[in-house]
């Protein structure tokens, strides 16, 4: 077996063996210095072999975990014991991680912990709304409070490893992935990465109730070609720089300590492979060396790719390119062993992804106890809670979108007398746990139809399913109609199931599936009022069932609580007042459609033939980013600017009056946008730079403010300079990014 010496490492380790009380040099604490993890790691690799080494660098997937094609071999403890598997994917529970565990600290060689990492995505087993809902809310503390109880209920059950913010910024609803990140906007986006990375980690790293966040994916995978899952993507450079990667850029900010790559190319180089942007960019430019992650299997894929001739190539080129961690297709534990004895790929391009695996395990703490504190007792006393469901419950009203609501239909009162509850969704647990529901059970979730029985007594609950998702069945429509006759109001939950969402689930489609919409149709000729929810995990282009709707609810998959949240908002507990992350298309054909579009040379016009449009359907979306209504109203005035000419590096202050003219408390979004009339290159007609979710009693005026600087007028010129350029640039205030409360300044410098 070889050894290796680390070149000026034994004095060191030397000079650290000699520090008073300090540890075994092979355990690496996460209370000493960084140079001191260091240098215990140092000390731990030169006992390493190659094949320990490369071992640290191979995840599996727990049985029946696979989240991808491959299916998962059954590992057993010998592979543990042998130091063939650094972590595991998709392992679960106190018991079994334990069990695992202890294995590999007291059986392998060099007792060196596993890491046990999961998709907690949005929630652990308190599932919360998915988080294209949640960045709706416009609430970057509700989603650091959501992703905190993620994090205490997963790691008190021995999880250390979160695969999650998905921070991707998706911009065509045909992407199934849309569901699990933040929508459109990179400002939105980076706020949210940012405050789900502080939630999953916590105050440090090592405390038992914290989670290694991670970025994912790295990076451009949002941008699918034609939004088919895993295609390629094709973008400008100022495209990658000002709208795919903010985000990432504020995750490692905020200290994310893993980052995921991408399934997709990008321009012609599958992220797997591309050391221009994970060693340049993410690690070298930006100073970032934590760990990185491979996606399922896709250290493989770059032989589909075809930009590997065989497996050690593949593993070469993304060892090379910096992924750290090879999920699941066990190439750098089989195919690199005989590639570093032939001398073909240097053992330091190996040590150094297995320091970052170790320091990640020294910096979580499980060198100094590899359960984290995780026990059964702990995980029942941490799991679903009455506080956590009490959290989903807040964090799904937070979430809810209001969209249409004719003649002050909702919030409908107690009094109402017999409600006919209808639609496939209407009692679908699992349209209410979502695409990653983690370790969310069906049994947890609280589905409409249950809260309604609960609040209004089973006597006033007249339910009838009336459709499918799918085909083109009719038989339930008579039910549903006679329950709707025998009703004062039709509540109709319609949308997608969980499973036409998220991964490998693009549609060609923004339609409601099946015959969803015929159904809406046949209660609407009741001349019963039909309220409709949907439940679903993209925009729909949804005008018809608006127009066959007095009310359009938007709830997406709002998590366990879901349920009893859909009615708090209906019969007014809660004013709605989360906006949309992402633009409604009035149809498919108009995607992408997005907010922060470009001008072109001929801007549409409905007076003018010869401009951007098409002829058969307006070229603005159904329902605009960051639209949203409210059961009371807000007026807007008294725009200041404090300066009307201002040096790039010193803080514009911009203020706006906000009352509430309606006749309800409520929350309002204020939103702030910029427009940078004049550039080198084209800017977008308005980009989003602020935004404060507030609460106004009724009458109530405040005075919202905001701060301007160099990071909101800046963007990549035709050289790829990050720039600022002075000139003209108009804000807008207000409640969606149709904001017409208009001012200019004149920024008159580049710094
Ligand atoms: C999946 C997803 C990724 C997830 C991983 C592990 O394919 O792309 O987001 O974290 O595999 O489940």
């Amino acid at each position: 077996m070889s050894r290796v010496v680390i070149a000026g490492i034994p004095a060191l380790i030397a000079s650290m063996l000699l520090l008073p009380g300090h540890a075994n040099a092979a355990q690496c604490s996460a209370a000493a210095t960084p140079a001191q993890q260091t240098a215990a790691i140092h000390a731990l690799m030169m006992r390493m072999t190659t094949a320990e080494k490369l071992g640290q660098l191979n995840q599996l997937g727990a049985q029946g975990s696979a989240t991808g094609p491959k299916k998962q071999r059954l590992v057993g403890e010998a592979e543990i014991a042998a130091g063939e598997v650094g972590s595991f994917l998709g392992v679960r529970g106190a018991d079994q991680t334990r069990r695992l565990q202890e294995v590999a600290v007291t059986r392998s060689r060099l007792k060196i912990p596993l890491l046990f990492a999961d998709d907690v995505i949005h929630g652990y087993r308190t599932t919360f709304p998915v988080p294209l809902a949640e960045a709706g809310s416009f609430d970057p503390d509700l989603a650091e409070r959501t992703a905190r109880i993620a994090a205490v209920e997963a790691s008190a059950s021995g999880i250390h490893w979160t695969f999650a913010p998905m921070v991707d910024i998706a911009r065509d609803p045909r992407w199934g992935r849309v569901v699990e990140g933040s929508g459109e906007d990179p400002y939105l986006g980076s706020l949210m990465a940012a405050a789900r990375v502080r939630g999953f980690q916590g105050r440090k790293l090592s405390a038992p109730d914290s989670l290694l966040a991670t970025a994912k994916h790295f990076v451009g995978y949002g941008a699918a070609e034609g939004g088919r899952d895993y295609n390629i993507a094709s973008m400008s450079p100022q495209t990658l720089y000002d709208v795919y990667l903010p985000p990432f850029n504020a995750a490692v900010k905020a200290g994310v300590g893993s980052v995921m790559a991408s399934f997709n190319e990008v321009d012609g180089t599958p992220m797997h492979a591309n050391g221009m942007l994970i060693n340049g960019l993410l690690r070298k430019q930006w100073g970032w060396n934590g760990l990185v992650v491979s996606d399922y299997t896709g250290v493989m894929e770059l032989l589909h790719h075809g930009v590997a001739a065989n497996r050690g190539d593949a593993g070469e080129r993304a060892l090379r390119a910096g992924v750290d961690v090879d999920m699941v297709s066990e190439i750098y534990a089989k195919d690199l062993p005989q590639r570093v004895a032939s001398g073909h790929l240097p053992l330091g391009i190996v040590d150094a992804s297995v320091e970052r695996v170790l320091v990640a395990k020294c910096r979580l703490g499980l060198f100094d106890d590899p359960y984290r504190g995780s026990d059964a007792a702990r995980e029942r006393a941490s799991i679903l809670t009455a506080e956590h469901r009490h959290a989903a419950r807040d964090a799904a009203g937070r979430s809810i979108v209001l969209l249409k609501n004719a003649h002050d239909v909702l919030p409908l009162s107690k009094d109402i007398g017999k409600v006919a509850v209808i639609g496939p969704l209407a009692d679908e647990p699992w349209a209410m746990l979502g695409n990653w529901p983690g370790d969310g059970k069906p049994e947890d979730a609280v589905t409409p139809l249950a809260a309604l029985k609960k609040s209004l007594g089973e006597q006033r609950v007249a339910y009838a399913r009336g459709t499918g998702l799918l085909g083109d069945d009719h038989s339930g429509f008579d039910a549903a109609i006679a329950a709707a006759k025998s009703s004062g109001v039709v509540l109709l939950f319609v949308g997608e199931g969980p499973e036409m969402s998220a991964e490998a689930a693009s549609r060609s489609s923004l339609d409601l599936p099946g015959n969803q919409q015929a159904l809406a149709d046949a209660l609407a000729a009741t001349g019963k009022p039909v309220i409709t929810i949907l439940l679903n995990g993209r925009p729909l282009s949804v005008g018809k069932l608006a127009d066959a709707s007095s009310a359009l609810v938007e709830a997406w998959f709002p998590g366990i609580e879901g349920g009893n949240a859909i009615g708090d908002v209906l019969f007014g507990d809660v004013n709605p007042a989360a906006r949309l992350a992402i633009t409604f298309p009035r149809t498919v054909g108009q995607v992408p459609i997005y907010y922060a579009h470009k001008n072109t040379g001929r801007p549409p016009s409905a007076g003018e033939k010869y401009t951007s449009k098409y002829i058969d359907v307006p070229w603005t979306p159904l329902y605009p980013f960051g639209y949203g209504l409210s059961y009371t109203a807000f007026s807007y005035g008294d725009l200041k600017i404090s300066s009307t000419r201002i040096m790039a590096n010193r803080r514009q202050k911009v203020s706006v009056t906000v009352t509430n003219t309606g006749m309800r408390a409520g929350d309002e979004v204020v939103q702030l946008y910029l427009r940078d009339e004049v550039a080198s290159v084209t800017r977008p007609v308005r980009q989003l730079r602020g935004f404060r979710r507030i609460h106004l009693d009724v009458g109530e005026s405040r005075v919202v403010e905001f701060e301007l600087g160099r990071d909101d007028y800046a963007f990549h010129d035709a050289a790829m300079h990050d720039v600022v350029e002075p000139g003209r640039f108009d804000v807008f205030i207000g409640g969606s990014s149709e904001a017409t409360l208009k001012g200019s300044f004149e920024v008159v410098s580049t710094r």
